[in-house]
């Protein structure tokens, strides 16, 4: 244990700043439910749902979710009484524009005003995401963000948005974690359209930046004197050892899953490596006049960080098959560091530094840019067992690892990085796209045959915390 890390063990008070952003983070597809209600469009998880339900945990659709739909006004009561200042929710693009573009739903422009009105006469801040893995059905069929006539419809739909609720929502957010959809629909088979295929996701990846950057300029030509971001999920990644071959694999996997996005989001530009590695590979995205300028100019205000784990990776071990499709795992291996704290209910490693290296790079190498936690949480598979008598899940893990994030955050903010809040990833238990109900996040549990909401332990301490403005550990 080295000095710093030492100090981390020691009981002390960690105050926070009295205006420092407390909340949740949720998605429309994820908590509404309302699925085909109101002229809601199908997007691309009612489909794929339909096609194939054994697709998702226990084929359980997102049709009710956790009902916010309907449940909104009581769901935001517990958000006030729980402390929040400040939820994040999405549009569904599906439900404002059925079709994806063209006409609008006027029962998804009344909802949004409800839902923002009742965020806001809480004194809860509404921080509002575009796009969270949802692509209208429509717009897929005609390629998704393969498709650049999508993202004109994408930045229609922006600009729509920030004209409909412009006047009362001060934080925007063109995506929640691009590379995603490009990982899960177009590399590894975890969301639709199941693609594999490296070039076909780069462009997928380009898209959705571009996208991004358009979506700011049509921010930037609006009178709006907001801040509008775009939350990142980064994974830092860490070397098996200082062997000169694992710190070039730890690298390129940080240029591939980090920077791609990072970089062009911050700073405007894509790193040289990696648009040597698309050379390479022959997957550079068509890209047309005038977007990298595009994309140096609209860059962002604000930045959200999702961070769950961290990858370690080693040098390749051995030879990839030749005829197998080119992966970003041709690169390097995956690393099993011995003796990794797991989160043993999820499978994932948990590793709390992971949170002050990324604040700390974003101070030293990103202009230190303002940002926030917009995710960071524990999902728990089984969390029933943990029900006491009077109905509340205990879930001191839970306490447990919000604590120790926040220490390091903490550290990060004290060292002068430029970090403004913390949002749990989530409010109370939802829809995780094929994981459906498998793994629970809330502060809140959700009982799925009634859809009673219990607030967990977890959801009690944070309160205290927010009032306390920090916590003594
Ligand atoms: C985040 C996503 O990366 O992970 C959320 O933004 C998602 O949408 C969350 O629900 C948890 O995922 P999982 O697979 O553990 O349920």
């Amino acid at each position: 244990m080295n000095q710093t890390e030492n100090m981390m063990t020691q009981t002390k008070h960690y105050t926070f700043p009295s205006d420092f952003w407390w909340g949740t983070a949720a998605s429309a597809t994820q908590m509404e439910g309302a699925a085909y209600e109101d002229g809601k469009g199908p997007n691309i998880w009612d489909y794929w749902y339909e096609q194939e339900p054994n697709r998702f945990f226990d084929g359980v659709s997102a049709t009710v979710a956790s009902n916010f739909y309907h449940r909104y006004e009581e769901d935001i009561a517990l958000m006030k009484a729980l402390g929040h200042n400040s939820f994040r929710i999405s549009i569904s693009w599906s439900r404002l524009f059925p079709s994806g573009e063209g006409d609008i739903n006027p029962l998804a422009v009344n909802f949004y005003n409800r839902v923002i009105n009742e965020l806001i006469d809480a004194g809860i801040e509404p921080f509002v995401n575009l796009y969270h893995f949802d692509m209208p059905l429509q717009l897929q069929q005609k390629g998704g963000w393969e498709n650049r006539e999508v993202v004109t419809s994408y930045v229609e739909y922006a600009r729509t948005c920030f004209e409909l609720f412009g006047d009362r929502v001060t934080k925007w957010f063109t995506h929640n974690e691009p590379i995603v959809p490009v990982e899960g629909g177009y590399l590894y088979d975890f969301h639709y359209p199941n693609v594999v295929d490296f070039k076909r996701a780069v462009q997928v990846a380009y898209h959705s930046i571009l996208s991004s950057a358009l979506a700011i300029k049509a921010y930037k030509a609006t009178d709006l004197k907001g801040k509008i971001g775009i939350i990142l999920n980064l994974t830092p990644s860490y070397p098996r050892s200082q062997n000169p071959a694992d710190l070039q694999a730890a690298h390129l996997a940080d240029i591939l899953f980090n920077r791609s996005f990072l970089d062009p989001s911050v700073l405007g530009t894509f790193p040289d490596e990696l648009v040597d590695l698309l050379k390479t590979q022959k997957a550079l995205p068509h890209v047309e006049e005038g977007d990298l300028q595009t994309i140096a100019t609209y860059t962002v205000d604000v930045l959200g960080i999702n961070y769950y784990q961290p990858r370690r990776v080693k040098v390749k071990e051995h030879l990839p098959n030749p005829s197998a499709p080119f992966m970003p795992e041709h690169l390097f291996d995956y690393y099993e560091m011995p003796g990794r704290k797991m989160n043993r209910y999820r499978g994932w490693e948990i590793y709390e530094k992971g949170i002050y290296d990324i604040l700390t790079n974003l101070r030293k190498n990103y202009g230190n840019v303002e940002c926030f936690i917009s995710e960071n949480g524990m999902g728990v598979e089984g969390e029933e067992q943990y029900r006491d008598a009077e109905g509340s899940i205990q879930d001191d893990y839970r306490i447990n690892f919000i604590a120790e994030h926040l220490k390091w955050l903490h550290l990060a903010l004290e060292e002068g990085a430029n970090v403004k809040g913390y949002h749990l990833w989530t409010f109370m238990d939802n829809w995780s796209w094929s994981n459906a109900y498998k793994n629970r996040y809330g502060f809140v549990g959700v009982d799925l045959e009634n859809q009673t909401r219990t607030v967990k332990k977890s959801g009690y301490w944070f309160k205290q915390l927010i009032e306390d403005q920090g916590f003594e550990k």
